[in-house]
């Protein structure tokens, strides 16, 4: 199959672009190379990709002899309320837009990208899709819009959409803003590390090669128009997490709790039951391994330097 894969520099898309590639497909990555985090760090994510340098969001998107798109291209970062937001509304609502209305048109399949951000503190836990949503930042706010625009255009256009909601991606790669990765950073430089509020907010953990995996199935064996939960199966407190890493690497993490984050949930508790039944698929990667090969890219980075 040839797949296009947005967002393929970034750290879930070239994860999964690899995997792709792994598995014997022809993949064309997009990405534009926002300057959100370095763009080096994402030149160096799709050093080994046939990566085009395009921003969904204004340049034509041409689908010829594509089998299916992953559309994982977007603005993250749940920290969005204030001057950044017409970046959110450009990069995820725009794009995706403009993205949905060229595989409309060209007939091919489009895995979304979403967020388990759009519960926001959920009505129930562990939650399942069907969970009333209920969005704390504007970042949320946009991931939702896409949603609603792919139910649209799967509605009115035909439109062959899959959308999965990712919980909490981590591993090697993983986006500098994000805690695990802050944390694995200051580890390794002996910094100090700042932890939004008390720490004992909690999240469904997902190991970046298990999002991947349930991505590639919902691309392969899924129902058009279906939405699926892709969450870790061991929920921790970022304390709990801080303590693991501390336990993997043999260091202390000096840490300072500074206010809550603004949009900022207490708490993820992913249900897949949907996914494990209709897909097959189960996180298989416990958050101790998980983390273990996080810490050593992490830590093998100021080797490369
Ligand atoms: N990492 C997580 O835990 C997580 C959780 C829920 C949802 N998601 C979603 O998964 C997707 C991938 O997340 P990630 O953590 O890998 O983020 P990332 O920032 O590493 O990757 C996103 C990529 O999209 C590119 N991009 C942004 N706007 C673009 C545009 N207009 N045109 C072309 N490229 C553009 C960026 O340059 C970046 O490389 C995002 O849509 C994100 O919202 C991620």
């Amino acid at each position: 199959m040839r797949y296009l894969v947005t967002g393929a520099a970034g750290f879930i898309g070239s994860h999964l672009a690899e995997a792709l590639q792994g598995a014997g497909h022809d993949v064309v990555g997009v990405d534009s190379l926002t300057d959100y985090y370095d763009p080096a760090e994402k030149e160096r994510n799709a050093a080994a990709l046939d990566l085009r340098r395009l921003d969904l969001a204004h340049d034509a998107l041409d689908l010829d002899g594509v089998d299916g798109v992953f559309h994982l291209a977007g603005q993250p970062g749940a920290r969005s309320f204030g001057p950044v937001f017409p970046l959110y509304l450009e990069r995820n609502v725009l794009a995706t837009q403009r993205v949905f209305e060229a595989a409309a048109t060209a007939g091919v399949r489009v895995v979304f990208a979403s967020s388990s951000s759009i519960y926001g503190d959920a009505e129930r836990y562990p939650t399942p899709e069907d969970t009333p949503p209920l969005p704390r930042s504007p970042y949320a706010v946009t991931k939702l819009a896409c949603e609603q625009l792919a139910r649209a255009y799967r509605h009115d256009f035909g439109l062959d959409v899959v959308v999965v909601r990712y919980f909490t991606v981590y591993g090697p790669r993983q986006r500098p803003d994000m805690f695990l990765r802050r944390a694995c950073d200051a580890l390794r430089d002996g910094e100090r590390f700042e932890i939004y509020g008390t720490g004992t907010q909690s999240r469904s953990f997902t190991y970046v090669a298990d999002a991947v995996a349930a991505t590639v199935a919902a691309m392969e064996r899924a129902a058009g128009g279906s939405l699926y939960n892709v969450g870790g199966g061991e929920e921790a407190s970022m304390l709990d997490a801080i303590a693991l890493l501390e336990e993997l690497s043999g260091r202390h993490l000096h840490v300072r709790h500074v206010d809550a984050a603004l949009g900022d949930v207490a708490r993820t508790k992913a249900d897949v039951s949907r996914i494990a039944r209709e897909l097959g698929w189960a996180p298989e990667t416990r958050l101790a391994d998980g983390l273990s090969a996080m810490w050593s890219w992490a830590s093998g980075t100021v080797a490369a330097a």
